[in-house]
């Protein structure tokens, strides 16, 4: 369990994205570039083991393949930033980060939505402007949420009546 698991998450994560938006990216090879990663961070002390997975086990609940990008784009930059200070002569950290830069060019919907949910959580609801935007807006806002349930019940009620045919 110790000695794969750092290799299996970095792996599940770029596997989960590419299991759905298949393309080009040949594990077996990035595999081994993985492996040699491992022993960089000496991933197999038994520490990897304490608690629980930092990212895949966050990744089981989001299903819909446009919220998926959204948690993806935000785990590929963690990545690349844990990267970023090493040796970037060494050819399996070059390769792991190109092919990761290429993906967080490739979720760049998902960055931008992320960017939407960190602008969200600065807000600042005490003050007194934001307050009067916010009630300004509340009306729309609860639209939205109206309009979502009802095309839900649309499609399925649409997929009720093909099951009957
Ligand atoms: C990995 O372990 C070696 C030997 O114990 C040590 O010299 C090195 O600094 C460690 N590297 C990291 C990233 O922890
Ligand atoms: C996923 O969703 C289910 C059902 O809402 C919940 O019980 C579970 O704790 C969630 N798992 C994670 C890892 O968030």
């Amino acid at each position: 369990m110790t000695c794969q698991t750092y290799s299996l998450f970095v792996l599940s994560v770029i596997m989960i994205y590419f299991g759905r938006f298949g393309n080009s990216l040949i594990l077996a090879q990035l595999q081994n570039d993985i492996d040699q990663l491992n022993a960089d961070f000496n991933s197999s002390y038994s520490d990897v083991a304490d608690g629980q997975p930092i990212f895949t086990d966050k990744l089981i609940n989001w299903t819909e393949r446009n919220e998926k990008r959204i948690i993806l784009s935000q785990i590929v930059s963690l990545y690349l930033e844990m990267l970023k200070p090493m040796d970037g002569s060494k050819a399996h950290v070059k390769h792991i980060a190109n092919e990761l830069h290429t993906l967080k060019e490739s979720l760049s919907d998902g960055s931008k939505k992320m960017k939407d949910l960190m602008d969200l959580a600065k807000l600042q609801m005490s003050d007194l402007q934001i307050q009067r935007k916010a009630v300004n807006e509340l009306f729309s806002v609860l639209q939205k949420l109206v309009e979502k349930q009802n095309s839900h019940k649309r499609k399925r009620s649409q997929s009720q009546r093909r099951c009957k045919c």
